[in-house]
C-alpha cells in the first residue's frame, strides 16, 4: 500500500481524489496553509491526519510519497525538502523556477533512488495517444518543426480569487511560460522527441490586466536541428485551448484549436505522403481528455488524466523505475522555459540552454 500526503489543496484536491480511486494507495494526510480548508477537506474526504505545516508532513514516517500542489514559486523548495526527507514526489508544474533548483532535484532523486514526477498530466491525454504512438514508430519521418500552445483566458482562473492571491500577487505572479507553459512545451517536446539547446522569446507589449505577463511567444532550437514555437497566452479572447502540431518529412499532425470540454470529442488532423491523393487534411474524431476505457466516475478536473498520472506514478515507485516525467525529463522541459523567460524578460535574444550535470 502506498501512503500519500497532499500538500496544497486547490488543484491538490484533484490529486487527492485521483489517489483515493487507486486500490493500492491511501491518502493518509493533507496539509494546506489555510488550516480551515485542510480541516474541511479532511473531513469531507475521510483523510485521517491534517498536518499544520509541510515540515510535519515530511517528518511523518507513515508517509511514502507527497503531492506538491502549492504555488509555483514554492515547488522547487518543497520538492527539495521532500526528497531530502526521503519521500517520493509528484510535483505540479512547473518543476521549479530556477535552474539551480532543477539541478538539486535531479541530484537528490537520483542519489536517494526516489521517484520524482512532474505533473504535466497532458502526456496522458487520450487525444494524443495515437499521434504519440505514430511518432514513436517513426511514421512521420524525421521531425523538423512543431508548435505548442496554451491559451487560457486568465479571467477564468483568477476572477473568483482574492486580490492577494499568489497568481496575481506582484511579488509572486504566475508567468506565462512557467505557469501554463509546461503544458505546451513539455507535451510538444515529448511528442517531438527532442532536447532543446537554444531559446529566444518575446512578451507582447500589451500590458496584462494582472501582475503577470499577457502573451509570450518562444522559439526553441533542438539538438536535432528541429525548431519549435511555443505560445502561451492569458489575455487571448478565446475559449481554452491546448494546441499541438508536429511536422515530419513523411507526414504532419495538427490538433483542432476548437476543442470543447475535457469530456468532449475533438478533431485531430493528419497528412501523410503515402496518401498522395488527399487534397485535404484527414480528420480523426478522438476523445479529448478522457480515456473511454476508464469509468466516467474517474473523470476529475482534467478528464481522466489525473487518475492515469497517479497510476503511472505509483507504478514507477512499485517497479523502482524512472517515472515518465522524471527529474531529468522535467528539467529538459523546464530549463528551456526558464531560458526563454529570461530572453523575453530582457527583450529578446538567444539564450543557450545548459545541459544539467548529475552529481550522484
Ligand atoms: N496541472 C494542471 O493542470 C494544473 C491545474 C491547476 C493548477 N496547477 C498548479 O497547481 C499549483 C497550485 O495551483 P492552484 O490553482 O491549486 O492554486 P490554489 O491557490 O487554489 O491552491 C494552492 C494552495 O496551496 C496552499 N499553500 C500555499 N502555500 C502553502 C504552503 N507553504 N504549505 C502548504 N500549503 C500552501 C494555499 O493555501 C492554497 O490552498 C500551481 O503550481 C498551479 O500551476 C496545475
Amino acid at each position: 500500500m502506498h501512503t500519500i500526503a497532499i500538500i496544497g489543496l486547490g488543484q491538490g484536491l484533484s490529486h487527492l481524489q485521483a489517489f483515493q480511486m487507486l486500490p493500492d494507495c491511501r491518502v493518509v494526510a493533507v496539509c494546506d496553509a489555510d488550516q480551515a480548508l485542510a480541516q474541511r477537506i479532511a473531513i469531507q474526504y475521510n483523510v485521517a491526519t491534517v498536518h499544520p505545516h509541510i515540515d510535519a508532513v515530511l517528518s511523518d514516517r507513515s508517509i511514502d510519497a507527497v503531492v506538491i500542489a502549492t504555488p509555483d514559486h514554492l515547488h522547487g523548495a518543497h520538492a527539495i525538502m521532500a526528497l531530502q526527507a526521503g519521500k517520493h514526489v509528484l510535483c505540479e508544474i512547473p518543476m521549479a523556477l530556477t535552474i539551480d533548483e532543477c539541478q538539486q532535484i535531479i541530484t537528490l532523486s537520483e542519489r536517494h533512488g526516489l521517484t520524482y514526477q512532474m505533473g504535466n498530466q497532458v502526456r496522458y491525454a487520450a487525444c494524443l495517444t495515437d499521434i504519440a504512438a505514430l511518432l514513436r514508430a517513426g511514421d512521420l519521418g524525421p521531425i523538423f518543426y512543431g508548435e505548442g500552445e496554451y491559451l487560457h483566458d486568465y479571467h477564468d482562473i483568477v476572477d473568483d480569487r482574492p486580490a492577494d492571491h499568489w497568481r496575481i500577487d506582484p511579488v509572486t505572479p504566475q508567468t506565462t511560460l512557467l505557469g501554463g507553459g509546461p503544458h505546451a512545451l513539455d507535451t510538444l517536446r515529448w511528442l517531438m522527441g527532442v532536447r532543446y539547446v537554444e531559446a529566444q522569446a518575446y512578451h507582447v507589449s500589451i500590458p496584462s490586466e494582472w501582475h503577470t505577463t499577457h502573451t509570450t511567444v518562444a522559439l526553441l532550437k533542438a539538438d536535432s536541428g528541429a525548431v519549435s514555437k511555443i505560445t502561451v497566452s492569458y489575455g487571448m479572447q478565446r475559449p481554452y485551448c491546448l494546441y499541438y502540431s508536429v511536422y515530419g518529412s513523411a507526414g504532419s499532425f495538427e490538433r483542432s484549436r476548437d476543442q470543447g470540454s475535457p469530456m468532449a470529442e475533438t478533431t485531430n488532423y493528419y497528412s501523410h505522403r503515402k496518401l498522395s491523393g488527399a487534397r485535404r487534411l484527414i480528420p480523426a474524431t478522438v476523445p479529448n481528455w478522457y480515456n473511454p476505457r476508464l469509468p466516467r466516475s474517474m473523470m476529475l478536473g482534467h478528464g481522466t488524466m489525473e487518475v492515469e498520472q497517479a497510476q503511472r506514478f505509483v507504478a514507477a515507485i512499485a517497479a523502482n523505475r524512472l517515472a515518465d516525467i522524471n527529474a531529468r525529463e522535467a528539467a529538459d522541459s523546464i530549463v528551456p522555459l526558464i531560458c526563454a523567460l529570461q530572453s523575453a524578460d530582457q527583450g529578446g535574444g538567444v539564450v543557450h540552454i545548459p545541459e544539467l550535470e548529475v552529481h550522484s
